[in-house]
This record gives C-alpha cells, sequence and structure tokens, in this order.
C-alpha cells in the first residue's frame, strides 16, 4: 500500500496580556471616539503586554501551550518557525529567543518575515519541510507587541486604534495516510494540511511600513537623533489603499485555493480570515458567497494582533465548539508587504 505524508496540527496554544484598553481609555488619549473605531474597524479594546514582557515572552507563553496540548516537551520540535513584525531586538529574531527561553536546544529556529501573513507563511512553510521528509515536529509562532511601536496620540491615531498585542502558537506533526490529497480533501474523518497559497506584491511596500532604523539608500546610519527625536521609527500607513488591496488578495488567494482543488465554498466549514478591519472580511466574505456563521472573527476583543491573528481564532473556534474534528477549514491573511496567503486544511 502506498501512503503519503501530510502535517497534522496537533495542538494549539495562545497568550493575550492581561491589561487591556478599551475604545473610551484611547479617547483620553487622542482626538478619537467608540463610535469612530468601532464603526471603521469593529474593535471594542485591545490587550497591551506588560513592561516585564518582551514580544518572546508572549510566543514562549503560546508555545508553552501549544506544545502541552499537543503532549510534547520543548526538546520534541525539529524546527521552530516564528512570525513577527515587532520583535525584540533587530537581529537576532524572536526564533532564537523563544527556543532559548523553551530550553529547546540546538533546534534551528527560522524567523519569517510575512507581517500580517507570517503566521499562514509559517504553516505552509512547515508543511513543506514535513512533507519533504526533513522533519518530524514543527513548533510555529505568531507574537506581536505593538503597542510600543505605535504612538497613542491624535498624530498616531490612524494606525495605533487599530492593534493590539498577542501571541499564538501551534505544533505541526507528521503523519502518513493512505489518502492523496484528493481523497484527504473528502474524508471528514481525516485531519491534516492539504495547501496553500501565498503571494506578495512589493509595490505595495511604501503604503504599510516601519521604513526606519533602516539600510535604504540615502541613509548614512540607521537612525539619526533629530530622526528618532520626531518619531521616524513609527508606523506609516494608506489606510484606504491597504484595505482595498486587503479585500482584493485575500478573496482571491482563497478563490485560487479552493478551485485549484474544486471545492465550493459551500463545503467549507469555516473560514478564518486575518483580523485587521471587520468591514474588510465582511467583504470578504461577502466576495466568497460565505455565510456570517461559517466566519470566525474575534477583532472585538484583541484588535489587529498581526501575526497572532490567525491561531489566536483557532484556538477560540476549537474552544467555543465553532471548529471540530475533521472540519474543511480556510483561512486567509493579508499584511504589510504587501503579502498574503490561504491555508486549506482539515482541522
Ligand atoms: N479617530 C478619529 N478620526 C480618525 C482616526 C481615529 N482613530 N483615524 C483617522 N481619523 C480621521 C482622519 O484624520 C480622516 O480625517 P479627515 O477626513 O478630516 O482627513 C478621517 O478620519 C478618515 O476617515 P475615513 O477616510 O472615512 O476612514 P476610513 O473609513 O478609510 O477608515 C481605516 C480608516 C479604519 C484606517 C481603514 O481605512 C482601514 O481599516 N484600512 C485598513 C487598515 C488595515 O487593515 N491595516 C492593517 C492591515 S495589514 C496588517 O495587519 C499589518
Amino acid at each position: 500500500m502506498t501512503v503519503s505524508i501530510f502535517s497534522e496540527i496537533t495542538g494549539v496554544g495562545h497568550y493575550i496580556p492581561q491589561k487591556t484598553l478599551s475604545n473610551d481609555d484611547l479617547s483620553q488619549l487622542m482626538d478619537t471616539s467608540d463610535a469612530w473605531i468601532r464603526e471603521r474597524s469593529g474593535i471594542h479594546e485591545r490587550h497591551i503586554a506588560d513592561l516585564k514582557e518582551g514580544t518572546s515572552d508572549l510566543g514562549l507563553h503560546a508555545a508553552k501551550e501549544a506544545l502541552k496540548a499537543a503532549g510534547m516537551t520543548a526538546e520534541d520540535p525539529d524546527l521552530i518557525l516564528a512570525a513577527t513584525l515587532s520583535p525584540d531586538y533587530y537581529f537576532p529574531g524572536i526564533g532564537v529567543m523563544i527556543q532559548d527561553k523553551l530550553g529547546a536546544r540546538d533546534t534551528p529556529a527560522m524567523d519569517i518575515r510575512g507581517q500580517c501573513s507570517g503566521f499562514s507563511w509559517c504553516l505552509a512553510t512547515a508543511d513543506a519541510f514535513i512533507r519533504s521528509g526533513q522533519y518530524r515536529t514543527i513548533l510555529v509562532i505568531g507574537a506581536e507587541i505593538h503597542s510600543r511601536i505605535i504612538e497613542f496620540s491624535t498624530r498616531g491615531r490612524n494606525v495605533s486604534v487599530l492593534f493590539g498585542d498577542a501571541a499564538g502558537a501551534a505544533v505541526l506533526r507528521r503523519k502518513e495516510s493512505p489518502h492523496d490529497i484528493k481523497t484527504a480533501l473528502h474524508d471528514p474523518t481525516f485531519s491534516g494540511l492539504i495547501d496553500h497559497e501565498m503571494g506578495s506584491d512589493g509595490s505595495g511596500a511604501d503604503l504599510l511600513a516601519v521604513t526606519r532604523p533602516g539600510c535604504s539608500s540615502g541613509h548614512d546610519s540607521l537612525i539619526t537623533t533629530h530622526e528618532a527625536e520626531n518619531k521616524a521609527f513609527l508606523p506609516v500607513m494608506d489606510g484606504k489603499q491597504v484595505f482595498r488591496h486587503a479585500v482584493n488578495r485575500m478573496s482571491c488567494a482563497v478563490t485560487t485555493l479552493l478551485n485549484r482543488h474544486d471545492v465550493r465554498p459551500e463545503q467549507i466549514d469555516l473560514f478564518i480570515p486575518h483580523q485587521a478591519n471587520i468591514r474588510i472580511n465582511d467583504m470578504v466574505r461577502q466576495k466568497l458567497a460565505l455565510p456570517p456563521e461559517k466566519v470566525f472573527n474575534n477583532i472585538h476583543k484583541y484588535g489587529n494582533t498581526t501575526s497572532a491573528t490567525i491561531p489566536l481564532c483557532m484556538y477560540e473556534a476549537e474552544k467555543e465548539g465553532r471548529l471540530k474534528k475533521g472540519n474543511l477549514l480556510v483561512t486567509a491573511a493579508f499584511g504589510s508587504g504587501f503579502t498574503w496567503g490561504a491555508n486549506l486544511l482539515r482541522w
């Protein structure tokens, strides 16, 4: 009998910092209002990391929970993949820091820079490593502390009201199955990753970016005192352009992925979109002709947590009974770059 190699998510973890910041709290810090933020984004509140915590600490908590859920220890992963746009250090990345804090000695730890698509790209990369036969167990993590790279002021309000701090993680394990991709896709007793879609368009790089500090042309140092004083390190965003591209790219990525496998939208049990704006997700849902009950959103509680949104949704959807073993799940992400991704799997 021929067998195929698949990867399966065997444990998911999350971490939410305790401190919350409501829209009303923000209106004390800048010229904004609860009504403006809710209406434009769907966000009610977000969580803010304690000063004692770094991004790698948030990732560590989520990683530990995912390993425990998978019945594994820190020694078990053959590879760690981490995604963030808000690392503890300019370099090295958070992967090696989480590896050290976990006590996973000498395990390769790689950072994947896909911004809001980071976790989706980590899943695709981990799946490829497992299917190639190189690794059996891979820990993937998305973690962010946005609250330290945004400005809680009227100047920064177009960005700062949208983001929050959190982490999510998952453990992927090799499994062998008599199924091929086609039969696995249509067997509700199967559990595993099916396929992925990834894309990028660097012509949008400046539409959502932190450009300084950096080594771009025309600058003789990473950052100057003048730039630091003027907070040149804050994110810049053309919200309307990002919105338009996000709706288009996320819906196209899902459609491409589903068409590749002749899956009709009504066959999907649950859709988890990246949580950047509830209006983006409603428009993507409509383009995909999915009913609201097949879409999982939690942006109202956490805001946009970038690389953590998808594992955080997976964790909560499972806990709430919205995501059950064997369910056909599709995810979609879009982020700075521009980057985008979609994953198709049976839970
Ligand atoms: N509170 C009050 N007013 C604000 C705020 C705020 N927090 N932020 C901006 N404004 C003002 C602006 O100054 C502007 O005023 P003006 O018209 O007098 O110049 C006005 O509100 C802008 O209003 P709209 O154009 O109607 O805003 P819009 O409906 O485009 O919503 C938003 C803005 C929420 C940013 C939207 O464009 C959006 O969500 N875009 C996508 C952003 C995104 O998802 N980014 C991250 C995705 S990728 C990733 O996750 C890394």
